[in-house]
């Protein structure tokens, strides 16, 4: 049916009940007395439209207040919810307009469900998985232990050595809690940014000089810009430097002996893009997509034999997306990897 107002409706409806008791009436006047009083049949129709308008108005009146009412109350519990709502045009009466609302409030309750479902299972995942990282830096602690009380203590040759070792597990287990601690406050959106005007530039050259030692450890060069022109950013400080010390850890983890890693900076309109790239093991195609998962490693192995915990990159992504920015990964395996943020210029 067409989307009539319900005024139009109305009316409708009460010429129709006029017209059918006028040609009752004229119907009843010719049979019974042979003749037709047209004046009389134009008094009845416009007092039988009148009192149907009348009429139906008043039930109108009635019922649509209650439908107000439930369109209403179906209105406030989708509002109330914080959840995106699937958007709803109101247009043709009101029954069309409930009708769209509960259809909307349904979907609204699918979408919820399936988020709720989504997160239960990245709920389970994300505690099995925190189990099995903690386990063995645990049971690592616990040999050690046990064997420094079965007479390990007294034996000179090894009791330092173990001692040593258990630190190392400790350590390990800190570097997990410290990351999980940050994923969570970022996921919870308890961690405010506090940007300020800095010197991206001058920051990377300082990380770079941090992790020196363990670039030339493995023979990589870390090549800053040689410009040593100042580039500044509004962003959190703290934050960003996180991001690279992140990003040029990992091309050093994962960099090829004797290879390099390159810092640059580009102009990009209101941002700064910033780049670091490698030439190290490169990334597989099919693990770009799932790279920055908490978690996510391409070799597991690997990545906890370089002290990795796999989040890593889902911590920079966060760190960006709560700069409201974005981060790239292009890969080619056996040639390097390049990743690619962004930042407000300043
Ligand atoms: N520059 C890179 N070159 C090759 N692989 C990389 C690079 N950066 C990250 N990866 C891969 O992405 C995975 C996830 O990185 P990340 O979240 O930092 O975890 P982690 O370094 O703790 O393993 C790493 O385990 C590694 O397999
Ligand atoms: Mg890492």
């Amino acid at each position: 049916m067409k989307n009539y107002s319900l005024k139009t409706v109305l009316f409708i409806l009460s010429i129709l009940l006029a017209a059918i008791i006028s040609a009752s009436l004229v119907i009843y006047m010719q049979s019974a007395f042979g003749q037709i009083k047209w004046k009389l049949v134009a008094v009845v129709f416009l007092s039988s439209f009148v009192t149907s308008l009348l009429l139906l108005a008043f039930i109108n009146v009635l019922i649509f207040s209650k439908l107000n009412l439930l369109l209403n109350t179906v209105k406030n519990y989708r509002t109330q919810s914080d959840k995106a709502l699937v958007p709803v045009s109101h247009k043709g009466n009101e029954l069309n307009n409930l009708n769209c609302e509960i259809l909307a409030w349904a979907d609204d309750r699918k979408n919820e469900i399936e988020r709720l479902k989504k997160l239960e299972v990245y709920r389970k995942e994300f505690l099995g998985n925190v189990s099995h990282e903690l386990k063995t830096p645990i049971f690592n602690i616990q040999g050690y232990v046990l064997t420094l009380l079965d007479g390990g203590l007294e034996d000179e040759n090894i009791n330092r050595d173990y001692l040593m070792r258990a630190e190392r597990s400790i350590d390990r287990m800190i570097t997990i809690i410290d990351d999980l601690e940050a994923i969570s406050q970022l996921e919870t959106g308890e961690l405010q940014i506090e940007s300020e005007r800095f010197d991206i530039a001058a920051m990377a050259k300082d990380v770079c000089e941090a992790q020196e030692m363990k670039a030339t450890g493995k023979g990589i060069i870390l090549s800053l810009p040689e410009d040593g022109k100042q580039v500044f950013v509004f962003a959190d400080r703290f934050r960003v430097r996180q991001v690279l010390t992140n990003l040029i850890v990992n091309s050093i983890k994962y960099g090829k002996e004797y290879g390099e890693t390159r810092v640059r900076f580009y102009d990009a309109g209101d941002n700064i893009s910033i780049e670091i790239a490698d030439n190290g093991l490169g990334i597989a195609k099919e693990h770009l997509p799932r790279l920055f998962e908490r978690f996510y490693r391409v070799d597991k192995s690997r990545s906890r034999e370089m002290g990795g915990t796999g989040l890593g990159l889902a911590i920079v992504k966060h760190i960006l997306e709560a700069h409201g920015q974005n981060i790239n990964v292009m890969s080619t395996e056996g040639v390097g990897t390049v990743f690619s943020f962004t930042l407000k210029k300043a």
